[in-house]
């Protein structure tokens, strides 16, 4: 399995071994956003969204409009750099948010969902907490983008024994 584990436990980020994703402090949150040409236009406008909201941006590009770039470079860029500081979260925009989805789990410590409804949104915090959350340009537009942002990053994990225990089993795997 590639990818490096996430760091040693810093006490209130963690709940029984699971990395959380810090939020609620949007000056303790740094948010990574990287696309493909699928999602370039939608990474630009939620970058500039979020930046104005307070939060520190890291892009990972694209850098321009390229229709001959392959998501899995940008996801695996970003997931690298989600694994190494467990108070970062990512932001991964393809077409569809499939494959950025995709790419980004082989990383061990990714926990990467699509969301595309304030239920998905919801859910990828108090459930699964998702450190990367994945977007798609072509059926998302960004004012349902920027809802969706926003309650993945308003939402804390559950911390619910049954959550926590899926989540063990996912990293047990991961370590196998
Ligand atoms: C690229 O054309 C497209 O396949 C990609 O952006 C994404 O939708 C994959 O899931």
């Amino acid at each position: 399995m590639r990818g490096r584990r996430p760091k040693q436990s810093r006490g209130r980020r963690q709940y029984n071994g699971i990395p959380r994703f810090a939020r609620n402090d949007i000056h303790a949150t740094m948010l990574y956003i990287a696309a493909d040409h699928g999602g370039y236009p939608l990474k630009e406008e939620l970058k500039h969204f979020l930046i104005e909201g307070g939060y520190e941006v890291a892009d990972l590009g694209a850098e321009e409009l390229d229709l001959a770039d392959d998501y899995p470079d940008y996801a695996f860029k970003l997931a690298e750099q989600v694994v190494q500081d467990e108070e970062a979260g990512g932001i991964l925009i393809c077409g569809t948010g499939q494959g950025m989805c995709m790419a980004a789990n082989k990383v061990a410590g990714i926990r990467a969902v699509l969301v595309h409804n304030d239920f998905t949104a919801k859910d990828a915090a108090d459930h699964l907490n998702a450190n990367v959350i994945c977007l798609g340009g072509r059926v998302t537009n960004a004012e349902m983008a920027k809802k969706f942002v926003k309650i993945w990053l308003d939402t804390e994990f559950s911390e619910d024994e049954r959550h926590v225990r899926r989540l063990r089993k996912i990293e047990e795997m991961e370590e196998s």
